[in-house]
């Protein structure tokens, strides 16, 4: 899944990132410039990041370690249908 439009970077991209050894988002950015143009993807980046990093047992914050992985959500949006036209009376 693409993360970062902005930058064409995935959630596999910022996985193996943590996985090779980086353990801050900001060194992250740096990197490849992941949310560093519109910042629509940093929560979510930052939350695939983390989980990334405590799974592979470093720790992106104080916390990241003990938190649980964190699945990134989907969210599916569909089109509310046209109501039915009345007859008219
Ligand atoms: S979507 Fe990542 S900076 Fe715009």
């Amino acid at each position: 899944m693409i993360v970062c439009l902005c930058h064409r970077i995935s959630d596999r991209e910022i996985v193996q990132a943590a996985r090779d050894g980086v353990t801050e988002f900001e060194a992250l950015q740096d990197e490849t410039c992941l949310s560093r143009n519109c910042g629509c993807c940093e929560a979510v980046a930052r939350e695939i990041f983390e989980a990334a990093c405590a799974d592979a047992g470093a720790c992106a914050g104080s916390c990241a370690a003990r938190r649980p992985v964190a699945t990134p959500t989907v969210v599916t949006v569909r089109r509310a249908e046209p109501a039915p036209l009345q007859a008219a009376a």
